[in-house]
This record gives C-alpha cells, structure tokens and sequence, in this order.
C-alpha cells in the first residue's frame, strides 16, 4: 500500500506528479486560501507524510493527532512555523528548501532596496493619483545606491548572494554574523564589523537571519537609534526579527530614511497597520522567492523529500536543531 500524505495547499503540478507516482495523497486544493487549522487537525490523523507551507504551525498540538507522521516536508527554506525539537523527540523527520530559493530572494532583498531608497512606488502612487505637474528639481529625491556602504546581517546562503550584487552597484559591503569568515571575506570583499558598528556605518541594512529565539525582535528601538537617518533598513527574513511597533516608530518620526519589507509580525499584514499610513516604506506581501521557476524547484524539492522518507530514503534537506 502507498503511504498516505497531506498536502496543504494546491501545489505546482511537477511537484504533484512525483508524491501521486509513490504515495495516496489528499490535498487542501486552494491556491490562495490557507487550509482552516480545524480541517488540518482532522486530516492529519492518518497520514505519513505531511507537505506544508509557511503558513502552517505544525505544533505539538497537531503532531498528537497524528501519530503515524514520519515527515514535514515544508517548501520553504524558513522553518520557524515548526516546531523541530518536537518533531525530533517523536523521530519525525523535518525537510526544508535551501539552495533553491537563494538568488530569487536576493533580487527581491535589492529590488526592496532600490525601491525604498528611490522612493519608487511612492512616486509610482504619486503619478497614479494624478499629482505629477511639472519636472521640479527635487521632486520625490530619494538616496543613492550606488557607492554606499551596505551592511548584511547572517552572511549565509542569501546574504552573500546579496553581497555579490552590491559589487555591481559598487556598495561597499559590511557584514555581521555569528561566525567570523575570512575566507568568505576576501571572496566576497566584505568587511566584518560587530553588530552595532555595522548598524552605525552602513546606509543599507539588509537582514538575512533565520528566525530563532537569538534574533526573534534582533531590530528594535535602540538598534533604529544607532542607525543613520538617512538610512534604509530592508527585511526579506522573517517579520518577527524586527520589532515592527519600534520600525513604525523610527520611519515615522524621520529617525531612518526609509524601510523595504517584504514580512511583517502577522502575516498577512492586518488592515489597519500603520505601516499602511507610511510613505517612507515598501510593502511587499512576503514574496521574497516568488519566481515561477523558483517556486516550482521549491515544490519539486519538498515532494522529493516526502517521497524519499517514506520510502525509507534519507531525505536531501534534513532540518536539525
Ligand atoms: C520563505 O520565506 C521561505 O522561507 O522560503
């Protein structure tokens, strides 16, 4: 007998080929509504296997109703919707997809950078609602790109591909992280700094940390005070890394210049966010590996995962804690 799996949304139909050719699977078969937690909770009481978004808590909760769940295989690269330690004291195996998503997700992080620092959709709103009269010498001015210091915090995967785009805009780059890298430095010609000189000389601050209890609210309000006010801070990590209340704060009283966000605390983004009210800041709904090559790789990888462990494989992206 196929080994059975739950998979939480409609997924790219690659993906879906390669879990119907080894396993019976059933499918929450919506593309933009997530599954509702009481329809998750009674679907996973029989299943092996489990494919899931971001948008998904697996939990101690949902992991006693499913005792037979070998593994989550989720298709994202983030795995902060998980509870790893809990799946691991039950032997349930966790997978994610790394490699795959990280040059989308840098585009991303530099298109938020252009964007805020040029003011681009602000002025794009500007000639939508009919307000553009005349060329004026310092109409929606924003700052430069070209020749700043940009400072990346967790030079992993993403982060460096990040790095290597700033050399094209010749951005001087600085970098924090856990671990010192020379190697990478003189690779990637990226300068260490600790965290808050980094924050006190960069006019970017690009964020590329897992969300983790260490950086969960990393960016709050002093950390805003030791930035430049004409600097731009730009997250395509997780929301939480960044205290949103202290942000809103800072980029409506002018203490930085700008801010580019493709995640936020809750997602999605509540209706009545201030963030809502503010120019000097672009919004994206958490699109950071959103290509449509990207995605479907992503899919592929999370089904190959699902796939290999129950049919007694090693998985190709096991997640530990
Ligand atoms: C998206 O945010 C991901 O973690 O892949």
């Amino acid at each position: 007998m196929k080994p059975r799996v739950y998979i939480t949304r409609r997924i790219p139909e690659k993906a879906l080929e390669i879990i119907a050719r080894r396993c019976e699977y059933r499918m929450w078969d919506r593309e933009d509504d997530p599954v509702p937690r009481e329809v998750l909770e009674s679907e996973v009481g029989d299943v092996e296997g489990l494919f899931t978004l971001l948008t998904e808590r697996v939990d101690e909760r949902l992991l006693d109703r499913a005792p037979k769940l070998k593994i989550v295989a989720n298709m994202a690269v983030g795995f902060d919707n998980i509870d790893v330690a809990a799946c691991a004291r039950r032997g349930i195996v966790v997978t994610n997809t790394p490699g795959v998503l990280t040059e989308t997700t840098a585009d991303l992080a530099f298109a938020l950078m252009v964007a805020a620092a040029r003011r681009v959709t602000e002025a794009e709103r500007f000639l939508r609602d009919g307000k553009w009269k005349t060329w004026s010498p310092m109409l929606l001015c924003g700052v430069d790109i070209y020749g700043a210091t940009l400072g990346i915090i967790g030079l992993g995967r993403i982060g460096q591909a990040v790095a290597r785009r700033a050399r094209g805009f010749s951005m001087r780059v600085l970098y924090t992280s856990q671990r010192r890298d020379t190697g990478l430095e003189a690779e990637l010609g990226v300068e260490w700094r600790d965290f808050d000189d980094l924050l006190r000389e960069s006019d970017f601050v690009s964020i590329h940390v897992p969300l983790t209890e260490k950086t969960r609210g990393m960016i709050g309000k002093r950390e805003l005070s030791l930035m430049k006010p004409t600097a731009v801070l730009v997250n395509t990590s997780r929301g939480a890394v960044v205290r949103e209340q202290d942000l809103i704060e800072a980029l409506r009283d002018r203490r930085i210049f700008a801010a580019g966000l493709d995640v936020f605390e809750t997602e999605p983004l509540p209706k009545d966010s201030a963030l809502l009210e503010l120019d000097n800041v672009v919004l994206l709904p958490h699109i950071g590996s959103a290509s449509i090559a990207t995605r479907a790789e992503m899919a592929v990888m999370a089904a190959n995962n699902l796939v290999r462990v129950l049919h007694g494989e090693e998985p190709l992206n096991p997640v530990t804690v």
